[in-house]
């Protein structure tokens, strides 16, 4: 499918392993990277408490507040329902 066409829905891609180490985080960032460098809408979703996908995105400071965030303040984050 071309990048902006209607013909379908979002498309949603899964990377997971239980094993750590072995470049989950490494290929989703560059898999969304170079599907949105292609000309697609991409979102990334970092569900780890780590941020380490993030921090490939944000700078350093604003991980260090997400990641304070995350530990400090009960309940959903970021304004989540
Ligand atoms: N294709 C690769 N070749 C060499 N090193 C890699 C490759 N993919 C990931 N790495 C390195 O391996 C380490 C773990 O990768 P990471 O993506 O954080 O793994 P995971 O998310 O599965 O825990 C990182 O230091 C990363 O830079
Ligand atoms: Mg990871």
């Amino acid at each position: 499918m071309a990048p902006g066409s209607s013909e379908a829905g979002p498309c949603k891609i899964t990377l997971f392993s239980h094993k750590g180490g072995v470049g989950k985080t490494t290929l989703t960032v560059n898999t969304a990277w170079a599907l949105a460098d292609a000309g697609y809408s991409v979102l990334v979703v970092d569900a780890d408490p780590q941020c380490s996908l993030t921090s490939y995105l944000k700078d350093e400071a604003t991980v260090d507040e997400y990641l304070d965030s995350s530990i400090h303040r009960p309940g959903p984050l970021f304004g989540a329902r």
